[in-house]
């Protein structure tokens, strides 16, 4: 199934140019960004000059051969690590000028990230994992477990709150991480390889999952695949080779995971 023509062309409105001409402000705006690992005498260039911008409301997988940069854009986009040089403005906000406080307080109110091998608390039931955050950002116990407890409902794990991550399987693990990434409200989503560790259908409801959360609640979605398939889910696909950009393309035909109810756009 495809989204219908009329209803992408209202998502280009929403997501490209304003239909007044005026352009929109890119939520991510990064310019000549590189990264340099130092290991000893040897450099490693991870990243070697990206330019980049998402708007809000967008839904983008980024693509590419392993070792190519992937990871370390996405550390950088999630304020979890800091570029070697260029600009990365999130949200208005110069991260490059921020101390380490200020990275994790803007990475906690703007940001959920996701992570292939979910990195839940093994020890944790599914509602403690997902409060973890809410104790971070100052949120009173009471609030904090209401606010668990819907992230889980909406992820469909609202009769597994209280199951220990050894007790669901692979798909249900990370949708406990999404609702963990859900809970604090981010504007943004990032996930690296979020279906890498999935089967295909773990994988699709990860997918849908990703394109209710951007298409009813208007949160922009970046992930990372190695899979064309699960990359059709989107609406642009870029590419990144050898630490650069090497392509950016819309999705002429997107996959739409979620069966039953349509998408709200
Ligand atoms: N912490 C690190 N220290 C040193 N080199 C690293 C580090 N993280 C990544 N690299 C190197 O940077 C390059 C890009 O890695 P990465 O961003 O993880 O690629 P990808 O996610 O696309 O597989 C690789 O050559 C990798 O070995
Ligand atoms: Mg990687």
């Amino acid at each position: 199934m495809t989204v219908a023509t009329a209803e992408r062309s209202t998502l280009a409105t929403r997501n490209g140019a304003h239909a007044d001409g005026a352009k929109p402000t890119p939520v991510i705006d990064v310019r000549g960004i590189t990264k340099v690992y130092k290991m000893g005498d040897i450099e490693v260039h991870a990243l070697r000059g990206v330019d980049l911008q998402i708007y809000p409301g967008e839904l983008v997988a980024i693509m590419g051969p392993s070792g190519s940069g992937k990871s370390t854009l996405m550390n950088i986009l999630g304020c979890l690590d800091q570029p070697t040089s260029g600009k990365y403005r999130l949200d208005g906000v110069d991260v490059e000028k921020l101390n380490d406080n200020q990275l994790a307080e803007i990475r906690n109110k703007k940001i959920g990230f996701v992570f292939q091998s979910f990195n839940l608390l093994r020890r944790t039931s599914a509602i403690d994992n997902v409060e973890q955050p809410l104790i971070y950002a100052g949120v009173p116990p009471r609030e904090r477990r209401e606010r668990a407890r819907a992230a889980l409902e909406a992820v469909g794990l609202g009769s597994r709150l209280k199951h220990h991550p050894s007790e669901l399987s692979g798909g249900q693990q990370q949708r406990v991480a999404i609702a963990r990434a859900l809970v604090t409200n981010p504007a943004i989503i990032l996930a690296d390889e979020p279906t890498g560790n999935l089967d295909s259908r773990a994988g699709a409801e990860v997918m849908c999952i990703f394109q209710r959360l951007n298409s009813e609640q208007g949160i922009t979605v970046i992930f990372v695949t190695h899979d064309p398939r699960i990359a059709q889910h989107t609406r642009r696909i870029i590419r990144i080779a050898d630490g650069q950009i090497v392509g950016d393309e819309p999705v002429e035909e997107q996959l739409i995971a979620c069966h039953g109810e349509p998408l709200k756009y």
